[in-house]
């Protein structure tokens, strides 16, 4: 299999030149598109749109049919592998994702076991596949997982949380218990990236959402270890291509050097770090994807193309190594037509001499 048309993405993950910065941005596909509103209607539910291989293949193309992204992300959700494990996921209009049977007694901990991928989640392996085969090649396909802290929050909690009051009494009280939920929850992890490798997926992206909640001491034990696990785990090369993965810790500022020791091709940066000064601590080991902040999809096209470059100058020349994304994920409210500024402003803008032979 050789590499996509368009491989921008993976150039620059990979720290290989490339003619332009590649962009795409997290939840592209979503309720600010009118279109994704529509076919999730068709669909009855976000879960069951997820859960129908031909829809969410439809909607991961959405976005990439409005604007020229650099990459495409298969249409899923993070919480799809607690689900599969037993927990009941199920969504209520504007409360987010709950769990019907919340990890809260030692004897379900201990009977927690990890999904086969290729069963229970069955339907993303098959709506990558669908997706693979609709791009044509045209631009490489991303798959994703939350990172195992990330999904312990919300299997803990039993939904989304303000201050995570029930995950980090367990955390210190209870640490093995919580060592347990992790090490299972890694183990489907890197089952369930591999089997999205299998299925087609060119790079993978590990979502560490709440991590950035954690004391240092507390996200190397508790997070960090079990991402490298899972990145020990993944599949590196499938057809001849090396699998790029991603790490993404929101407010992971602080730990970009311990980040880029666990074997990671790329860290995803939010936007409360300057990516230059990221560069500077990182840059020679890993690719940097990330990180303007999604509110400037709220601002006019002058200034979302200001802000655009303002992220693009301080990561500074030499075409590579440099995937442009938001921050954090993109709002609901975001204009589309915004949306089409902030790409063109990305592949208008021409990096400094030092790189013009690239
Ligand atoms: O990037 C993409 O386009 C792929 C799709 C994607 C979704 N969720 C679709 C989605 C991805 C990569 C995710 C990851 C995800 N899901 C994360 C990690 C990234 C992050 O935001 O920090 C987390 C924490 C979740 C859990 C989750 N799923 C929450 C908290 C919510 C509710 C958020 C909200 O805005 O209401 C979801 C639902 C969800 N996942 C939506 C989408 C498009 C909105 C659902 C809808 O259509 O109603």
């Amino acid at each position: 299999m050789t590499r996509p048309c368009n491989d921008s993405f993976l150039r620059a993950l990979l720290k290989e030149p490339s003619a332009r910065t590649p962009i795409w941005l997290m939840r592209q596909a979503g309720r600010y598109l009118p279109e994704y509103c529509e076919t999730r209607k068709r669909a009855g539910s976000f879960l069951q749109l997820c859960k129908n291989p031909a829809l969410a293949c439809e909607v991961t193309l959405q976005p990439l049919a409005r604007y020229d992204l650099d990459a495409a992300i298969v249409f899923s959700d993070i919480l799809t592998v607690p689900d599969a494990m037993g927990l009941g996921l199920f969504f209520t209009d504007g409360e987010g994702p709950r769990f019907e049977r919340p990890l809260r007694e030692e004897w379900a901990i201990r009977g927690l076991s990890p999904p086969d991928p290729w069963d229970h989640l069955r339907y993303v392996m098959d709506a990558v596949a669908e997706v693979r085969r609709a791009l044509n090649n045209s631009v490489p396909l991303i798959g994703f997982s939350g990172s195992p802290y990330t999904l312990a929050c919300y299997m803990v909690e039993g939904g989304a949380s303000s201050d995570y009051r029930r995950i980090k009494g367990m955390l210190y009280e209870r640490p093995d218990l919580l060592h347990h939920i992790l090490s299972v929850t890694a183990d489907a992890v890197s089952a369930y990236l591999n089997a999205q490798i299998e299925s087609g997926a060119q790079a993978v992206m590990i979502f560490d959402s709440w991590g950035g909640s954690l004391s240092p001491a507390a996200y190397e034990e508790f997070s960090l270890q079990y991402m490298q696990r899972i990145i020990g785990k993944l599949v590196r090369e499938k057809d001849g291509e090396r699998v790029p993965s991603i790490v993404f810790t929101k407010g992971g500022g602080l730990w970009l050097e311990s980040i880029a020791d666990i074997g990671c091709d790329a860290i995803g940066l939010d936007w409360t770090i300057d990516i230059g000064e990221a560069r500077r601590r990182v840059g020679h080991r890993v690719a940097l994807q990330g990180n303007l902040d999604p509110a400037v999809l709220f601002a006019s096209p002058d200034k979302i193309a200001a802000e655009a470059s303002r992220v693009l100058d301080s990561y500074g020349p030499g075409q590579s190594g440099h995937v442009f994304n938001l921050g954090h994920g993109i709002s609901q409210f975001t204009p589309p037509e915004n949306v089409a500024a902030l790409v063109a402003a990305v592949h208008q803008y021409r990096r400094g001499p030092a790189e013009s032979s690239a």
